[in-house]
């Protein structure tokens, strides 16, 4: 979603915000702008489209001075359009401000505003804060937006520069994150921290209802109540070459190639020998034999990986498990107790949906176990214990390597809950452990096949395809679900998903001559249940993919065309099917010319519900 960089120091303002910007482009974005101080002015340059155009118009009209402030816009309130996009200002151009999130009384706000003779300039909610925070001005801008914040609803970070003090930054975060980095005789401010990682690994995350006051030289930290907030740095662990493409076209590409690699890391970290040791479960750990149920919160892919989760946990464990997506379940009133454990399940530990989940299971006195990937992320920070997934960052929006991390973590704690709990003797868990170390071989050796998966994907029936649908069973239905996202967010093909055993209850109403409907068959306790499946999608004319394992002729027999897998045990299935689908996705989304890391519409990181 939208990005917010910030800097004050000696050097030009404006190269490093852009610079900051370009890496904050992976969340995705409409429009950018910037905005800096000097001599006594405000100077700013805006666009609709990415952020090589905005550079293009800066180097026409460079903006002056050492303090700034830059955004990438995911339009909420209004189009991307110049005016719409941030920075925005007060009426006297003398305040500028970035805002990531929501204001929830914008409304009211605007009409008291208006009321008072204020002209606004674009249709957004953020305009609000400029003209409040100009009005609580008396000569200290941090003042002023503690102040303006207090008459302010809503989840927000900002960055706020002021004609009046040119080497002044001042940023506040109520939910929506901000890290401020610091340099030396410099000060950085940003959404997360791939912007500062160039300059800085010194970091501060700043909390819920903090605000900061940066100048090159100084970094002051307090509540919105005013209360001084003692300084709590800590140094940022990912790497910033984790923010390259290394040679791969795209983000999404490199990341379908990291999986091997994230899956072998997570054995090395979370196993011993023949055991699971999963050593930041904290109290959770203790808690574990005696809970009752697990719920699973989760949104888009990650609630793919819960759903498989469920299957893992239930196969293992024999506790129940329910799955939710984080937007129905905090609006649903769910049963919660202090013998369910709640697990959200987020790559970025920021999806809003996810985060309100973990806050209503706290309040209701549940555990919450965090499967995340973003360390010092909102979730993280909020959860009782956790599980790092370790995938490095994710810079492509169509999730991929924290997929397949997501699900090698909750199979190894369905593997520690069931032995826990006495659902499965130490030999059975080292078998299953035997197993699993293969599986990062496993998923090379189908990557290896991506030119095979690049040939079927250019193929005119599923390249030009308007409509296809993905069919699985048991751990491989959510499997189908992800397929089926994967394709849809990055081709625009309208592409669904579903449990093979459901067609006759409805979707093979819409197997026509053509239909591309992609069959995900290994061998497994469904296998034949999904081969008859197969035989009705035939029958009608549908164009049948099959992902099926390696050596079966029989599948290959009745299928148009074949991607294989390694053979595997059924449980770890999904991990061996994903980077298939995932390549098949890619493929198809590069025939047609489509932006695979930015698709349109998405955002990376969803901070807003
Ligand atoms: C799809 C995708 C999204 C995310 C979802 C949750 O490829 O990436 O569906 O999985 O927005 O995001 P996180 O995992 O950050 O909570």
């Amino acid at each position: 979603m939208c990005g917010i960089v910030g800097f004050t120091g000696e050097d030009t303002a404006l190269p490093i915000l852009l610079d900051g910007l370009r890496r904050l482009e992976y969340r995705g974005y409409d429009s950018a702008g910037v905005a800096t101080a000097a001599s006594g002015a405000l100077h700013t340059c805006k666009n609709p489209g990415k952020i090589a155009a905005l550079t293009a118009k800066t180097e026409t009209q460079p903006l002056p001075g050492g303090t700034g402030i830059g955004h990438t816009r995911w339009a909420t309130h209004g189009g991307p359009t110049e005016a719409n996009a941030h920075p925005h200002f007060d009426g006297d151009c003398g305040i500028a401000v970035v805002h990531n999130g929501i204001i929830e009384n914008y409304r009211e706000l605007r009409a008291a505003l208006l009321a008072e003779g204020v002209c606004f300039r674009s249709e957004t909610d953020s305009e609000v804060l400029p003209h409040l925070f100009r009005k609580h001005y008396r000569g200290r801008l941090l003042d002023a937006v503690r102040a303006a914040l207090d008459e302010v609803q809503g989840a927000y970070a900002l960055a706020v520069i002021c004609a009046d003090e040119p080497g002044v930054l001042v940023g506040a975060r109520q939910g929506s994150p901000l890290v401020v980095g610091i340099g030396d005789g410099a000060h950085y401010l940003a959404s997360d921290v791939q912007p500062l990682l160039p300059h800085t690994r010194q970091v501060i995350y700043l909390g819920t209802g903090e605000l900061c006051e940066l100048t090159p030289d100084t970094c002051h930290l307090e509540t919105l109540a005013g209360g001084v907030v003692p300084l709590r740095i800590e140094t940022a662990g990912q790497d910033e070459a984790a923010a390259d493409k290394a040679g791969y076209p795209h983000f999404m590409l490199k990341e379908i190639h990291q999986q091997p690699a994230v899956l072998e890391r997570l054995l090395g970290a979370y196993t011993q020998d023949d055991r699971v040791v999963l050593p930041e479960l904290g109290g959770i750990a203790e808690a574990l034999p005696a809970i009752r149920r697990i719920q699973i919160v989760a949104c888009g892919t990650a609630w793919h990986a819960g759903l498989i989760g469920k299957y893992l946990i239930e196969t293992f464990a024999r506790v129940p498990v329910e799955v939710d997506v984080a937007s129905e379940f905090r609006y649903r009133n769910p049963v919660l107790d202090s013998d369910t454990l709640v697990i959200p399940v987020s790559q970025s530990g920021e999806t809003a949906d996810t985060l309100e989940a973990v806050r209503l299971a706290k309040a209701a006195g549940a555990m919450v176990l965090g499967v995340i990937n973003v360390p010092g992320s909102s979730i993280a920070r909020e959860a009782d214990g956790l599980l790092y997934l370790q995938a490095g960052p994710e810079i492509g929006v169509a999730s991929t390597k924290a997929y397949t991390a997501q699900i090698m973590v909750l199979a190894l704690f369905a593997l520690q809950v069931a032995a826990l709990r006495g659902m499965m003797d130490a030999k059975a868990v080292a078998q299953h452990l035997v197993e699993m170390r293969g599986l990062p071989g496993k998923v090379q050796w189908a990557i290896d096949r991506a030119p095979a998966i690049e040939a079927i994907a250019r193929l005119p029936r599923y390249a030009q395809a308007r409509n296809a649908m993905f069919i699985g069973r048991g751990f491989n239905f959510p499997s189908a679900l992800e397929g089926a996202l994967k394709l849809k967010e990055i081709s625009y093909i309208h592409v669904e998903g579903y449990a093979a055993g459901e067609m006759k209850h409805g979707p093979i109403a819409l197997v026509t001559d053509g239909i591309p409907v992609v069959c995900i068959a290994t061998q497994g306790p469904v296998y034949d249940k999904l081969a008859s499946n197969i035989q009705e999608i035939r029958a009608r004319n549908g164009h049948v993919l099959s992902i099926a394992t390696e050596g079966d002729a029989e599948i290959a027999e009745v299928s148009d065309d074949v991607i294989h897998v390694p053979p595997c045990t059924d449980a770890f299935s999904p991990l061996v099917v994903a980077s298939p689908l995932q390549l098949f996705a890619y493929y198809v989304a590069l025939a047609l010319g489509r932006d695979v890391d930015q698709p349109r519409n998405l955002a990376k990181s969803v901070t807003v519900e």
